[in-house]
């Protein structure tokens, strides 16, 4: 494995820089959010994401450089997220990347964003076992894969509508909460019961480890019409978000004899989330370390350090693929 790899991400609204040791030890994990530019849309503006990814890119490097204590001489890799994202957004950090490999003469290799959610857990002292269920839940996905190696997965289950996180940000906007909705809906919902309202996620037949959210989303709705609770409503309906997700992995790690859960993405952040898996799984449950729920740079460069070990790196003419299949 290469001692120091350097991961860029553009997906989205983050710029991301990070840099790790061996694949696993996060030496530096630099972000610059574009929330506050896009909150006033009420989500992310596409062109404006590429043009901030522009704009943070070089200063994020020189941060990420400084705070692992290295010269860009001394990277050996250089990984970026070559999607799944917003097409403009990806160009700008992918040809960033390639544009600094080929200038210091070291290799470059792409990195598929969900996957470098899925390989967060691993980035810490603890590994999880294999083979493992992993559980994505960020903004732009919800699915269960069955892992039987670090790059090898077989897709299991996933939404047939809305992603879990896009869920949150949706109700959080009835809810008249600023935008990304997660974190406001998570600590308005600390307050409320999750009794009190029976939402319930979407069930697809034949399809036991599908989701489904946009029902949920309206219900809410409705209730939000009627005089109501609004910490009931988030404390009920996060309940409602969640709870399928964890007892959908808990049945899946039963039915493939999984040895662990991994759990990636932004909503893996959310504390009902890691309590629920703590009281429903018999298997143990693995979340990212500190700081590598939401999009970073540094799963990049853990994941790119990884595949590089694996298969090498990529041509340059690696293109932006906004969409990718699970
Ligand atoms: O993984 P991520 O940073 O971006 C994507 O790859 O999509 O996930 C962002 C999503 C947003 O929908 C945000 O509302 C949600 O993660 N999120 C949360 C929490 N923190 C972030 N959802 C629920 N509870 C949270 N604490
Ligand atoms: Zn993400």
């Amino acid at each position: 494995m290469l001692k120091y790899t350097l991961g860029i991400e553009s997906t989205c609204d983050e710029t991301g820089c990070g840099i790790v040791r061996f694949g696993r030890e996060v030496l530096a994990s630099e972000i610059a959010s574009q929330i506050e530019v896009h909150r006033r849309y009420g989500g992310v503006v596409p062109e404006l994401s590429a043009r901030l990814h522009i704009d943070w890119l070089f200063p994020l490097v020189e941060q990420a450089l400084e705070k692992a204590q290295l010269t860009l001489g001394e990277i050996e890799l250089v990984a970026a997220a070559y999607g799944p994202g917003l097409v403009g957004a990806l160009h700008v950090g992918l040809q960033f990347a390639k544009g600094l490999a080929l200038g210091l003469g070291r290799p470059f290799i792409g990195v598929n964003h969900v996957a470098a959610h899925l390989y967060t857990p691993w980035m810490q002292r603890e590994v999880p076992p294999l083979p493992a269920i992993g559980v994505v839940v960020s903004g732009a996905h919800t699915a269960l894969l069955l892992m039987s190696s670090l790059d090898h997965y077989t897709l299991l289950g996933q939404t047939q509508d809305d992603a879990v996180g896009e869920a949150f940000d949706k109700v959080a906007r009835l809810l008249g909460l600023p935008y990304p909705g997660g974190p406001h809906v998570e600590e308005l919902a600390k307050e409320g019961d999750p009794l009190r309202y029976r939402f319930k996620a979407g069930k697809m037949a034949g399809r036991p480890l599908d989701f489904s959210y946009s029902g949920l989303k309206t219900a809410v709705l409705y209730q939000l019409k009627e005089s109501c609770s609004r910490a009931d409503v988030a404390a009920s309906f996060q309940q409602a978000a969640l709870l399928p997700i964890v007892e959908k992995a808990s049945a899946a790690a039963h039915q493939f004899h999984a040895k662990s859960i991994v759990v990636g993405g932004g909503v893996s952040h959310n504390k009902m989330l890691r309590s629920l898996f703590a009281s429903h799984c018999k298997v143990p449950v693995y979340f990212p370390p500190p700081g590598l729920s939401l999009d970073n740079g540094a799963m990049i460069a853990g994941l790119g350090a990884y595949l590089f070990s694996k298969r090498g790196g990529d041509r340059l003419d690696l293109s932006a693929t906004p969409r990718i299949p699970l």
